[in-house]
């Protein structure tokens, strides 16, 4: 048992009850816009998603690109295009209604047109998916210029379940699809914790904050030595948090590392992009990489 794995706990332990109400959903919707995190393209996908689709429309947005290394951006995209799946690299935050429904228009055009041939104006039914914080309630709101209800952190399907028109031919369910994160391994969970799709609550702070530094000194070196104003980016563990805290100023009475204010602004920093566009997951296409991870 390793320190992530107890994570699993954090959801309930219904996944099944989830996975069959998701399936039932699933059944009555033309279209799934399935969301995951650019800078975590494999970590921040359900690996139980594709068998629940199976042969259903299916488009994949690499959100927060914006966020993510604009190199390893594109050869996500030449990776998923070539295992014959539909992505794009969005920014949901800026992105506009009408592009979302251009390809969506897309992307079903073909279920269209055989209903047109048989003389029915098909209505497609669409539906967002993803695990927490990847940008699925942003995305809705900007394709129907409202905010939509808040739901919570935890796997499922709300009970709202409205359906909206988002255009004349258009009909998109109010709420998201919550899938759980994939943890079952150490890595990826810890990697979720950064991007925040898992809570900061259920984990060590100061052990996530160390990490997630040391990450930064090997992917982005001198971009750490700017923002933190330290020289060696070969430390590890407590001597390199100390060292940001002394870097920054961090520290309270008596000379004492002021740790929790170093974990809340380097990991706020960090999600806000300030240590500039990190991937972590690198596809098999791009050189360097061997297994899909950066590491
Ligand atoms: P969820 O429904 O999947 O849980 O995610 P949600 O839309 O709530 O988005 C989580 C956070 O990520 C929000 O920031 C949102 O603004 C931000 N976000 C969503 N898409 C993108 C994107 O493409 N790029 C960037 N840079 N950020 C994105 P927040 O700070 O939690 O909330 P807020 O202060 O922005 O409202």
């Amino acid at each position: 048992m390793n320190d992530y794995q107890s994570l699993i706990n954090w959801y309930p332990g219904h996944m099944a009850k989830t996975r069959r109400l998701l399936q039932d959903q699933i059944k009555r919707i033309d279209l799934i816009i399935e969301i995951c995190d650019a800078r975590l393209p494999l970590s921040s996908r359900n690996p139980e998603l594709a068998g629940m689709i199976a042969r259903k429309r299916h488009l994949l947005f690499l959100n927060k690109s914006d966020l993510a290394d604009p190199a390893t951006n594109k050869a996500w995209i030449r990776s998923f295009r070539d295992q014959g799946i539909d992505a794009y690299l969005t920014d949901a935050t800026k992105m506009r209604g009408k592009e979302t429904i251009s390809l969506i228009d897309k992307a079903t055009k073909e279920i269209v047109e055989k209903a047109l041939e048989k003389g029915v104006r098909k209505t497609v039914r669409a539906m967002i998916i993803g695990i927490p914080n990847v940008g699925k309630s942003t995305l809705i709101n900007r394709l129907y210029g409202r905010s939509v209800a808040q739901i919570g952190d935890r796997p499922g399907v709300t009970k709202s379940n409205q359906w909206v028109r988002v255009s004349p031919y258009l009909e998109l369910l109010d709420t998201p699809g919550l899938l759980w994160p994939k943890l079952d391994d150490q890595l990826s969970a810890r990697r979720l914790c950064y991007i925040g799709s898992v809570k900061d609550d259920v984990v060590d702070l100061t052990d996530l904050t160390i990490h997630l530094l040391e990450d930064l000194c090997e992917i982005v070196p001198q971009n750490v030595k700017e923002r933190f104003h330290i020289s060696d980016t070969s430390l590890k563990g407590a001597e390199l948090i100390e060292s940001v805290c002394a870097g920054r100023g961090w520290l309270l009475r008596g000379a004492q590392y002021d740790y929790d204010r170093c974990c809340s602004i380097v990991l706020d920093e960090f999600r806000a992009g300030k240590l500039g566009r990190i991937t972590f997951e690198k596809p098999l296409n791009l050189e360097g990489g061997e297994d899909g991870k950066n590491d």
